[in-house]
């Protein structure tokens, strides 16, 4: 039997998360539906941000409990503090993502605290969680390069990923925000991170900006990692990073996957419906 490998699918979340006019909550509902159709195992669904900060997932809670739940897929949501996590739990959400960052320009920016501060605001929620057995996923941007500080040193980011470990994450998804990581600077930023944390326990979220993302989840897969992030169509970008673009196209990957001989349970066809009706909720498709 061929390996299985787990395509965590952000189009609703990632994906939509940029896009300057609000896309309807029922239309957001109808991605999640279709997407739930496809055979992930893992969608992540919204973001419980403050917003004014994201104006685009300010439906959140309407999107969460206004979709078709697939018994056997877990519906996800970020939360950045106490507050995101009880609106996300209320929401029924199946598990939460923290977010922080390797660089301190962009955690500053994207969730307003220095990384020291970021990780005594997580521990709270993550306490709460582990109470309500609520899976935590832990995001780390800017693993290869930050818009505000430039190249981020790999010690910096396995130490990063050593505080999410020690704070109780079950994963560490890898964030190379603005797609400026090469295959080479992804695996040494891995070799790093793989001194502290197991590729069992590691994710690859790779941004597309500079079309290298793919050639990076092939220097992952030597790596052992067997989890990515990616979008349907290859949408989104996130607010906060100047210039990025959307994660890797879901089904890019998937080609990908399949290629190389690993099964990924994802049907094409109904790929390709979702990707089309996701870029048709692009504002600038409209
Ligand atoms: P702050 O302004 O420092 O927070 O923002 P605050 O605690 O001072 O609160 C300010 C206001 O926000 C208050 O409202 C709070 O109630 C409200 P006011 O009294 O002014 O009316 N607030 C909230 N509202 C709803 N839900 C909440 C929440 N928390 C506070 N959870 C904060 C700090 C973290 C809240 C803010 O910076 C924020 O929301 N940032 C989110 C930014 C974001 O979502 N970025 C995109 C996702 S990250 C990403 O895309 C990267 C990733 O894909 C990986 C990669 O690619 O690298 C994951
Ligand atoms: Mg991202």
């Amino acid at each position: 039997m061929s390996e299985f490998v787990t395509i965590f699918e952000m189009g609703p979340r990632d994906g939509l998360q940029n896009e300057a006019v609000f896309v309807p909550t029922e239309d957001k509902i109808k991605l999640v539906d279709m997407l739930s159709d496809c055979g992930f195992r893992k969608i992540e669904v919204t973001s419980f941000v403050s917003p004014k900060w994201v104006p685009q997932m300010a439906d959140a809670k309407e999107v969460l409990e206004g979709i078709y739940r697939h018994p056997s897929i877990f519906y996800t949501a970020l939360t950045p503090n106490v507050k995101g996590y009880n609106a996300a739990k209320k929401a029924s959400a199946d598990e939460v993502a923290i977010f922080g960052s390797a660089s301190e320009g962009f955690s500053k920016k994207n969730i307003n605290c220095s990384v020291a501060e970021s990780i005594e605001r997580f521990k709270p929620l993550v306490e709460k969680a582990h109470e309500d057995s609520m899976p935590v996923r832990g995001y780390i941007s800017c693993v290869t390069d930050c818009p505000y500080d430039g190249a981020t040193p790999p010690e910096e980011v396995a130490r990063v990923a050593g505080l999410f470990m020690d704070l109780g994450c079950y994963e560490i998804s890898l964030g190379d925000t603005i797609g400026s990581g090469t295959p080479e600077t992804i695996s040494t930023m891995l070799e790093a991170v793989l001194s502290v944390v197991p590729a069992d326990k590691l994710a690859g979220h790779y941004h597309d900006t500079k079309g290298r993302a793919v050639d990076n989840i092939e220097a992952s897969l030597e790596k052992d990692v067997r989890v990515f992030d990616a979008a349907i169509g290859g949408l989104g970008g996130c607010p906060y990073a100047p210039g990025a673009k959307g994660n890797v196209a879901t089904e890019a990957v998937a080609e990908l996957l399949h290629r190389k001989g690993f099964e990924t349970g994802l049907n094409m066809d109904k790929l390709k419906l979702a990707s089309d009706f996701a870029l048709s909720l692009r504002s600038d498709d409209a």
